[in-house]
């Protein structure tokens, strides 16, 4: 029986903890020490990634008729980034200590007169630019004509391809482009573990409309679908605000943005940026690649370039935001009536890794054994599942910890009557069900 706790925020540490322990987050290449900015999604955090991007892409695109597919390579000719501005203009300030060598972001430093992590005081360099795109070289030679560049934002694959895709899909605006892919930035300070990095998932839904005056409400219309997109999958609307830019906070080229933000056990942080764009990316491709990318329309019979709504969501602070937003520890009373404290990932259900867990009561009775396996076996193709035996208290633990919604035991009582009982995660109530109703319960409550 669970008892009121007052309500406690989790903390980054708890959160790094729990995604090691059960398999969410890996540091990447950890055995030789990590590398600053990179993680590895384990058997657990793999599932919940995709059943994020899964969710996102079955709402955006597969739901809606004016939205169409699209996934563009990771690098891309290097003129992409002249015309889209990111050579120029993708940078962050830095500074670097004299004494101990860190560098540190100059807009996050609290105090810039002495260094953070030697306190050292007027140890910092004169601060410079630092582009965040990550380079590489193609082909056989290593020299400038080889330099291209890792993409900073999967948006650009989008907007060099608009006429190939409109032309290919017969779609003309107001119509979508989406696609999910990874991305890179050379994040001079990552940090708090998923949420800034330097190789990241996002999705990007690039809206395109024709200049009829009714480009506003589109772009209103898309953050009340992200709203709502936000709220079906369960994420609190205390913890999660709509910041809408000021003029002077906006690219000059923005008619109007809005940052979504989350309250993260260190603060505000933005999960995704939806954005009035105006003509601006499609105008920069046309001038520096000398190619027309505007579409005719029917109705006022002219060549025109569409405006662009952007909605564009980091898929890894989107994890991180369902992992801080399901977490709950609570004062339980155990079986044997003593207090026990109870951690619990409470996930919708949709976005569980594990929907259903199947356990016998006894690790060493092969009846009960093999009856819970093939209930397992049967659920498997229509849920998430897992089977597990043993101590069940110590099961529940473990399911509630990974943020399994159903735990199924077949005892003694179900070789007799084909009953087996369900313990609900979130309630702890247990029903007893007749195993062929099963697939139906979960269904009804998945
Ligand atoms: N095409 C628009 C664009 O890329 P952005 O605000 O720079 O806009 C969009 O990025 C989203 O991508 C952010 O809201 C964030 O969720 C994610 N993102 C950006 N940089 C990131 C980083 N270093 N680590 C993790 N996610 C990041």
């Amino acid at each position: 029986m669970a008892t009121t706790s007052p309500e406690r925020r989790v903390t980054l540490e708890e959160i790094t903890a729990l995604a090691k322990r059960r398999g969410f987050v890996f540091q990447s290449s950890e055995i030789y020490g990590g590398l600053a900015g990179f993680w590895d999604f384990g058997p657990l955090g793999a599932v919940l990634k995709r059943n994020i991007k899964n969710a996102w892409w079955h709402d955006t695109v597969e739901l809606r008729d004016d939205v169409v597919a699209f996934d563009s390579s990771i690098v891309m000719h290097p003129s992409t980034w002249e015309a889209s501005g990111h050579v120029a203009a993708f940078h962050d300030v830095m500074v670097d200590c004299r004494v101990c060598k860190h560098r540190f972001r100059y807009d996050h430093l609290k105090d810039t007169s002495r260094c953070p992590d030697c306190g050292s005081k007027n140890s910092f360099t004169e601060p410079r630019n630092f582009n965040l795109m990550l380079k590489t070289s193609v082909g056989p030679m290593e020299d400038t004509s080889a330099l291209a560049y890792l993409r900073p934002e999967t948006a650009q694959g989008i907007f060099v391809n608009f006429k190939n895709v409109y032309q290919a899909a017969r779609k003309r605006p107001p119509f979508g482009i989406a696609q999910i892919g990874k991305a890179f930035r050379n994040e001079i300070t990552p940090g708090n573990l998923i949420f800034r990095v330097r190789e990241f998932e996002q999705a990007e839904l690039e809206y395109f409309v024709p200049e009829d005056g009714k480009d506003m409400e589109a772009f209103h219309e898309w953050v009340e679908r992200r709203k709502t997109w936000y709220a079906s999958y369960g994420i609190s609307s205390e913890r999660l605000r709509f910041y809408e830019l000021k003029p002077e906070e906006r690219p000059h080229y923005a008619k109007a943005g809005i940052d979504v933000e989350y309250e993260f056990p260190w603060g505000w942080g933005e999960l995704e940026s939806i954005a009035h764009r105006g003509t601006y990316d499609l105008d920069a491709h046309m001038r520096i690649s000398g190619k027309d990318l505007r579409f005719f329309d029917e109705e006022t019979k002219t060549h025109q370039t569409p405006l662009l709504i952007e909605s564009s969501a980091g898929m890894d602070r989107t994890m991180l935001t369902v992992l801080v937003d399901a977490y709950d520890r609570e004062q339980v009373v155990d079986q044997n009536g003593k207090p026990a404290d109870r951690t619990v990932l409470r996930f919708h259900p949709k976005l569980s890794p594990v929907q259903a867990a199947v356990f016998s009561l006894a690790r060493n009775k092969p009846d009960l054994v093999e009856r819970a396996r093939n209930i397992e076996r049967a659920l498997r193709p229509h849920f998430r599942t897992q089977y597990d035996e043993g101590n069940i208290g110590a099961l529940y633990r473990r399911q509630d910890e990974i943020g399994t919604p159903f735990c199924i035991t077949v005892d003694y009582e179900t070789l007799d009557d084909a009953s087996v009982t369900v313990r609900d995660r979130d309630s702890m109530r247990q029903d007893r069900i007749g195993e062929a109703h099963l697939r139906n319960y979960l269904e009804e409550r998945t």
